[in-house]
């Protein structure tokens, strides 16, 4: 989807995800301490904001202006003003020259060239000791699981994240876990990708 196709659907007062962080983004990250963090495809921004609530100094990238305004004004109700916004598309963002201590990135499905591109300059962004986390929807979804992207073009699993985060970072965690989802059509078993690495 293009930057257009997003913004037309988090137009409108609701919000598209939900108000509060990620379960893994929470569980991963709470005990961490805090510094910058940058989160790549932020959208209307849950986890940004939840780590800006703890302390964190957050630079929200996402190509939907729209989503940004909305996690903009999430910020502003709820008084975050460790929160910055970044108008960008990630196939061309790089990051500035201040390295971050967490890169995050949820649910962001690119084709994979462009996924890869975005990963290494991820790890690139950076410093050493410092945390990557990516949380996505996984590729035995469209046979074993439910939701998310139904083009296999733009899933991928943990081990081929883990592949190539490896030369930048000790992998700590490369798993398909599996959540539990109810919806209208009853209750079912998405398979997510959770990958944590550590920065060499
Ligand atoms: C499924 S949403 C996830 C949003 C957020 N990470 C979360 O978990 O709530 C994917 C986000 O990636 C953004 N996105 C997709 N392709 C992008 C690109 N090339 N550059 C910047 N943002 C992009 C979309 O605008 C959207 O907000």
């Amino acid at each position: 989807m293009d930057a257009a196709s997003w913004d037309e659907r988090y137009r409108g007062a609701e919000l598209v995800w939900t108000a509060g962080p990620n379960r893994f983004v929470e569980e991963e990250l709470a005990g961490l301490p805090v510094g910058r963090a940058v989160d790549l495809g932020a959208g209307e921004g849950r986890n940004a904001l939840w780590l800006a609530e703890r302390g964190w100094e957050v630079d929200a990238v996402d190509f939907s202006a729209v989503a940004l305004d909305k996690a903009g004004r999430l910020a502003a109700e709820r008084g975050v003003g460790l929160l910055r916004t970044v108008c960008a598309d990630l196939t061309g963002w790089s990051a500035p020259e201040a390295p971050y201590d967490l890169a995050l990135i949820a649910y962001l499905h690119l084709p994979w060239p462009q996924m890869a591109q975005v990963l290494r300059r991820a790890a690139s962004a950076v410093r050493p000791g410092g945390t990557l986390l990516l949380v996505g929807h996984d590729a035995a979804n469209l046979e074993h699981g439910h939701g998310g992207p139904q083009d296999p073009r733009v899933l991928y699993t943990a081990e081929q994240i883990a592949e190539l985060w490896r030369p930048y970072a000790d992998v700590l965690r490369a798993e398909a876990v599996t959540r539990p989802v109810t919806d209208a059509d009853g209750s079912h078993a998405a398979v997510v990708v959770l990958v944590r690495a550590v920065r060499k």
